[in-house]
């Protein structure tokens, strides 16, 4: 009698955000990833989880002064101040390619005021091709606007509510770190009728040039971004995966497999690879298979056995 081999059972990778449905949880952070076009060469974009492309305003916006970004120690500092060229120029331009892929396309959007927000919902969401929206409350770079909204609980419950009624397309709200308290932002989100909240954004910094005595960046500060805030993104998916029951999208210098099921054990349904895509185009790729390796390593049927799984 021959020994009988157990057949490896392929771990199943998918997951649900609202009615859309991931073949696994990797995502591309929005304004690392140009508009999915600009990575064809370097990877197969069909495999991710999700394509999320910069995000659009009603207008074109022009973006701050150079210089917009610089190297830190484990991270990059940005300034780019939501630099798009507008809804009309993004649907005539970037959204046909964009929705020839064979993922999911979530289309990360922003506005100045309430109104512009609620335009720009309506107007997605009269779009085809398209399985979900994040919205953008979290932009440490300009003004007014963004994180106004994303920075107070009350608007952020105001502002979510209003454009949970103007769509029908699962809504993501993107939290910022820049918070006292960014569980109490989180809850909001989730009572204004948010189908996940994705987090984090970038951290306020900047970095000073000794020797002309002046900021690195045009704008003086930017967002810190990349490995030197994992440890402080893992820690606020954590608490925040406490307080919702919504899915939470894991963002914050994720460059590796292991960094993603960090995210997966403290809480997140899914995660989204920013930085790393500056640096090694295929890293979301790897970490798809990463994860798998480790599904298969540990005997864990599905992905969802290792959502939250902390301690268990
Ligand atoms: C930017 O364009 O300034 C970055 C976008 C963001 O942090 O939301």
């Amino acid at each position: 009698m021959g020994m009988k081999i157990k057949p490896v059972i392929e771990p199943d990778l998918s997951i649900s955000i609202g009615k859309m449905r991931l073949k696994n949880p990797v995502m591309t952070a929005s304004g690392t990833f140009g508009y999915g076009q600009e990575f064809e060469h370097f990877m197969d974009l069909h495999q991710l989880g999700a394509v999320i492309p910069k995000g659009i305003s009603l207008a074109p916006m022009p973006g701050n002064r150079p210089p917009r970004i610089f190297e830190t120690n484990g991270g990059i500092l940005n300034s780019i101040g939501l630099q798009n060229p507008g809804l009309e120029v993004f649907i005539k331009e970037r959204l046909p390619y964009l929705k020839s892929l064979k993922t999911n396309l979530i289309i990360n959007f922003f506005g100045n005021t309430l109104q512009e927000y609620s335009e720009l919902a309506q107007r997605l969401n009269a779009l085809e091709g398209i399985s979900g929206l994040e919205m953008n409350i979290s932009c440490p770079n300009v003004k007014c606007g963004g994180i106004v909204f994303g920075s107070d609980p009350k608007m952020t419950y105001r502002l979510v509510s209003r454009i949970k009624k103007l769509t029908s397309l699962p809504l993501i709200v993107k939290l910022t770190p820049n918070v006292t308290d960014i569980k109490v932002i989180a809850r909001s989100a989730e009572e204004g009728g948010a189908d996940a909240v994705s987090l984090v954004n970038t951290f306020r910094a900047m970095a000073i040039n000794i020797h002309t005595r002046k900021p690195e960046l045009g704008n003086v500060t930017g967002g810190l971004s990349g490995p030197a805030i994992k440890p402080i993104a893992l820690r606020m998916v954590w608490e925040v995966f406490q307080v919702i029951k919504i899915p939470v999208i894991g963002i914050g210098g994720i460059v590796k497999a292991e960094d993603a099921i960090e995210f997966i054990l403290a809480g997140a349904s899914a995660v989204q690879i920013g930085t790393a895509n500056l640096i090694h185009p295929k890293t979301g790729l790897e970490v798809i298979e990463g994860i798998r390796k480790y599904l298969l390593q540990y005997r864990f049927p599905h992905l969802q056995n290792l959502i939250g799984l902390l301690g268990k």
